[in-house]
């Protein structure tokens, strides 16, 4: 913990230091790639992740839904404090051109670390992702993360390329309150259903998946969702 400590007190010196409206230059503000450095300790660069597994990767998830996650952060409707500190006083502009850039990148995707998870728990993870349990309304995370489980534009991410205790850690997050999205938040009613074998099975199952060879999200409204989620206005319209 004292090494991400201090990580993050060298990052905020650093966004301290960087301009925050120089936007007509391009796609990106110029000083983009110092920017990022803020993010890169922890996410890796170009967003691909590092090698704790607690440290999500960031590339090429839909620019929507990280969005999303930075406004969240930044109101404190979702809580990891280093990330909370790090965006209080960042203009949404500013957090916007973070999600494009990471949105936009495509760095290697990791390769699958070996499970530890029996055939039954995987087969269990396989049922709730493809079709989920109608008995315990439980709809099949395939639904809304799509087909090839790569997530529809502009909210919805995939779930591919994520490590299981990061997956478990998120769906525990919306259980017990600590993470939420905007209303309706559907992944809060999903999460609510699922018993703490059903999180083991899910998160075992899907980081044990091969990646797939296209990760880009579905075009927004590609397919329609079972029920309504706040972060996909519309259906994704
Ligand atoms: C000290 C380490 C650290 C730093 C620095 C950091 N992050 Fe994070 N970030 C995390 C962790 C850990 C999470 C997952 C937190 C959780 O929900 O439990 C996260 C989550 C995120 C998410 C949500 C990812 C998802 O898939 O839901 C986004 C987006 C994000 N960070 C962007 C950034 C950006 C942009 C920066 C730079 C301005 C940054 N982070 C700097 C550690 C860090
Ligand atoms: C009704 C649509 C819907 C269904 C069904 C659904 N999800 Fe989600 N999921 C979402 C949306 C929307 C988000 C983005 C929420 C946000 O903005 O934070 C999300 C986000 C997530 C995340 C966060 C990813 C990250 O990078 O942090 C995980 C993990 C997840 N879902 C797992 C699941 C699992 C496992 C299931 C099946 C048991 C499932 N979801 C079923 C809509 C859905």
């Amino acid at each position: 913990m004292f090494v991400r400590g201090a990580i993050l007190s060298g990052c905020l010196i650093f966004l301290g230091s960087t301009t925050v409206f120089a936007q007509d230059a391009g796609r990106y503000p110029p000083d983009m790639a110092e920017r990022v450095q803020a993010c890169t300790p922890c996410h890796g660069a170009q967003g691909k992740g590092t090698a704790d597994p607690y440290f999500p990767r960031l590339a090429g998830k839909p620019a929507g839904y990280l969005f999303n996650q930075l406004e969240a952060f930044k109101s404190g409707r979702r809580k990891y404090p280093p990330m909370n500190y790090l965006l209080a006083f960042l203009t949404d502009d500013y957090l916007r051109q973070f999600a494009e850039y990471f949105g936009d990148q495509r760095p290697a995707l990791p390769s699958r670390s070996p499970t530890e998870a029996s055939k039954a728990v995987l087969e269990r993870g396989h049922v709730l992702v493809t079709q989920g349990d109608l008995e315990r309304s439980i709809p099949a995370c395939a639904s809304c993360h799509g087909g090839s489980l790569t997530g529809q534009a502009p909210g919805i991410p995939g779930l591919l390329g994520l490590r299981a205790s990061y997956i478990s850690a998120q769906l525990g997050g919306w259980r017990y309150g600590t993470r939420t999205a905007k209303t309706p938040d559907c992944m809060q009613l999903v999460a609510g259903r699922l018993t703490e074998d059903d999180v083991r099975a899910v998160a075992a199952y899907l980081a044990d998946q091969p990646q797939p060879a296209d990760p880009a999200p579905s075009p927004g409204g590609s397919y329609s969702l079972p029920f309504a989620c706040g972060s996909q206005p519309e259906g994704g319209k």
